[in-house]
């Protein structure tokens, strides 16, 4: 099935593919759109089911995720590989993508994020999210159980308005939409064995607070890829772009800066 994914398109020069995490949008990204599209031609899209995406009824897995981005890159007539990167859901996207479609990524960057599949319990307790999620016709339920996993306290002490904004763009997204990607997660398979697979070189970034994706996780990550660097957030938490997007965006600059 054809998703025409909404976007945002800024900037000239290589191109950099930003992928958002679960339940955002492509807004979560207005500081680093902002920072590389002076140098760099900026695409990024709304997921399916988020943003203003197209809202399809079913299983979001990360596959048909990382179809649609490729598919909104031959629409563009961008054939040259991409620097991807992707948080969180965002990054299980952007790993599906790298390793199913090689070709099309010459730089790979994960914030916060995994490789791992859910365990069990992780994908029974999505089941019953989305259930509720459905049931409820909102997705109230989830975005106020991830709101404190989401950011450092610090943020949320201190940037009581972000974190405002943010669950008002989570509450947009629509249950289906939710439950869609929920279950898509679920059933996502462990990628840390073929994190060798991924010749391009690579950006492990996390937030020194992040509950979600812990820091030793993705260092472990960042040793099983063949050729990364490994930076940490400090004062940040899972949502690290958006609590601390001056550090995000000068370690990313200069990782895109290395790339020749
Ligand atoms: C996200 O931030 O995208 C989600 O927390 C990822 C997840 O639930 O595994």
């Amino acid at each position: 099935m054809v998703m025409r994914l909404a976007f945002t398109d800024r900037g000239i020069g290589p191109v950099v593919v930003p992928l958002h995490g679960f339940p955002l949008s492509r807004v979560m990204w207005a500081r680093q759109i902002e920072a590389l599209s002076a140098s760099y031609r900026v695409i990024a899209p709304d997921l399916r089911g988020h943003g203003e995406s197209p809202v399809p009824d079913g299983v979001y897995t990360m596959e048909s995720m990382a179809d649609d981005v490729v598919e909104l890159l031959d629409r563009l007539g961008i054939d040259d590989p991409v620097a991807l990167g992707g948080l969180s859901m965002g990054g299980y996207v952007a790993l599906a993508l790298a390793l199913k479609h090689p070709n099309r990524v010459r730089a790979l960057m994960l914030l916060d994020t995994k490789a791992e599949a859910d365990s069990p319990e992780a994908a029974e307790g999505r089941e019953k999210s989305a259930k509720a999620v459905l049931e409820a016709g909102h997705p109230g339920s989830v975005v106020e159980a991830m709101i404190p996993k989401l950011f450092a306290e610090a943020t949320i002490k201190e940037n009581p308005g972000l974190v405002d904004s943010f669950r008002a763009l989570m509450e947009k997204t629509s249950a289906a939409g939710v439950a869609g990607a929920l279950r898509g997660m679920a059933v996502r398979p462990d990628q840390t064995g073929r994190l060798g697979e991924i010749q391009v070189p690579s950006l492990v970034i996390v937030g020194e607070h992040d509950a979600i994706t812990p820091p030793e996780g993705a260092r472990a990550m960042a040793e099983a890829l063949p050729e990364s660097r490994f930076e940490v957030i400090p004062g940040a938490g899972h949502l690290a772009p958006c609590e601390n997007p001056e550090a995000v965006n000068a370690v990313i600059l200069k990782f895109l800066g290395g790339l020749g």
